[in-house]
């Protein structure tokens, strides 16, 4: 299968996937905040933040794993997107966030992992341009079949959905 057929696009909530991991678009404290940090942390429960608190935060562009407790997916990424307009280099840092991501997946020996719209929310990165990167990012990663074999992109709103499609068909 080509990289392109095992990248899945999905309007959904990220928390009910069944997947090996969900990445969790998170803040540099890694103790949690709203949007899909938020109802990742609700549904996976308690000890999501206990052994957060154990990892000392994230710097931007870069991930760290958790176990996943509660959540149907058996792992959490936790990644730290750029803010946009706020710091220089911003698509270099989420095309990092990505990148991070998928390394962690390897090291792990994860084949499916989930990603929601890193940035796209409260970090206010352009949607066109941050899906742009996301699926150039997983049709890399997803080259090496030996390692990934899907990459999910779960979609929590319509404009996201159609930003994604548009970024698939390029
Ligand atoms: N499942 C999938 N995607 C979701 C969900 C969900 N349950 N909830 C929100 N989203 C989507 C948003 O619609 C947006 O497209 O995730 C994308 C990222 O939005 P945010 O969650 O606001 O994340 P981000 O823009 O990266 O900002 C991170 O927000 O919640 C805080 O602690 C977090 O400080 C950090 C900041």
């Amino acid at each position: 299968m080509s990289g392109q057929e095992r990248i899945e696009l999905t309007r959904t909530d990220i928390t009910k996937l069944a997947v090996d991991a969900i990445v969790n678009a998170a803040n540099t404290s890694l103790l949690g905040g709203g949007g899909v940090d938020g109802a990742i942390h609700r549904a996976a429960g308690p000890e999501l933040l206990a052994e957060c608190r154990t990892l000392g935060g994230c710097p931007t562009g870069q991930a760290k794993i958790t176990k996943g407790y509660r959540l149907s997916a058996k792992f959490v990424i936790h990644t730290v997107g750029p803010i946009w307009g706020e710091i220089r280099g911003e698509a270099e840092l989420l095309a990092s966030c990505y990148r991070s991501c998928f390394s962690l997946a390897v090291a792990n020996r994860l084949k499916t992992i989930a990603f929601p719209a890193i940035s796209c929310g409260v970090y206010g990165y352009p949607i066109p341009a941050a899906a742009r990167i996301a699926v150039r990012e997983a049709l890399h990663a997803l080259k090496s079949p030996d390692e990934l074999e899907r990459v999910v992109f779960a979609c929590f709103t319509e404009e996201v959905y159609r930003a994604y499609r548009r970024a698939l068909e390029l």
